[in-house]
């Protein structure tokens, strides 16, 4: 082997062995969506905390290892003198980026944990905090089971009046989850309801179960939920898929 063949072979595996992966945004929505992320566990944030995204928008971002983290989408946003805010999952930043906040609830979630050393991520789309807007998280270039977690249904259009979020025009736009809209131990999965055998999938838990079953729609969720993938995937977030 010829020392340029061996060198082009070492750096081939190099970045085999190290690849950027990323987490890109695709807006499928008949209107703007304005992504928000979160790092977890007191780590620093990603390389933005939150953006426009135009229909027919995409935009990616990478994603290091290990990290452990959310994402959401908020609706209805708009500047008002300088302060700029949303109607469903406002990070009360009051700018674009949410410098660190999370989305206030209710709002569809895309939680994700890459591991180190190629191991095995998780993902998963969440109604745990209720739901906005539809979004669906699918890997790309992992091994593994590697399934795609989604909530394509339109939740606001089926969601219980006691648990509906309403714009100024009157339109449901959000979905609150029941542990939010009645925040009692059963709904919320919290002490004494807070293990699998005391906290069964409620009669609002199984709406969103039955129009999302690719998605979590309660803390204890049934294991086919749950999607892992190894060997450092990147990912795809779409909003209305
Ligand atoms: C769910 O059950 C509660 C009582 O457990 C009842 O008050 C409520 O109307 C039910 N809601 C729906 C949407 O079925
Ligand atoms: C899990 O998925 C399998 C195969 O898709 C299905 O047969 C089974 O009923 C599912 N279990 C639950 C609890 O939904």
């Amino acid at each position: 082997m010829n020392t340029q063949v061996f060198f082009a072979l070492t750096l081939a595996f190099l970045f085999a062995g190290t690849h950027a992966a990323t987490v890109t945004f695709t807006n499928k929505c008949t209107y703007t969506v304005w992504p928000g992320t979160l790092t977890g566990d007191q780590k620093p944030q990603l390389s933005t905390t939150g953006f426009e995204l135009r229909t027919g928008a995409n935009r990616a971002v990478d994603l290091p290892a290990p990290w452990s983290g959310r994402f959401w989408g908020r609706t209805g946003c708009s500047d008002n003198s300088g302060r700029f805010t949303c109607t469903t999952a406002d990070c009360g930043s009051g700018q674009v980026e949410c410098n660190g906040n999370g989305g206030a609830p209710p709002a569809t979630l895309v939680e994700i944990t890459t591991a180190a050393n190629n191991g095995q991520d998780y993902y998963d789309v969440s109604l745990v905090d209720g739901f906005n807007v539809p979004m669906s998280v699918s890997t790309q270039g992992g091994t593994g089971e590697c399934k795609t977690s989604s909530c394509p249904a339109d939740v606001n259009a089926n969601c219980p009046a006691e648990l509906q979020l309403k714009g100024a025009d009157g339109n449901v736009i959000a979905c609150k989850s029941a542990c939010e809209q009645f925040k009692e131990p059963k709904y919320c999965c919290t002490p004494p309801n807070d293990k699998p055998e005391t906290c069964p999938p409620t009669n609002y838990s199984m709406i969103f179960e039955n129009l999302c079953p690719q998605a979590y729609s309660y803390a204890y969720d049934d294991v086919n939920s749950t999607f892992t993938c190894s060997n450092r995937p990147s990912y795809v977030i779409t909003f209305c898929p």
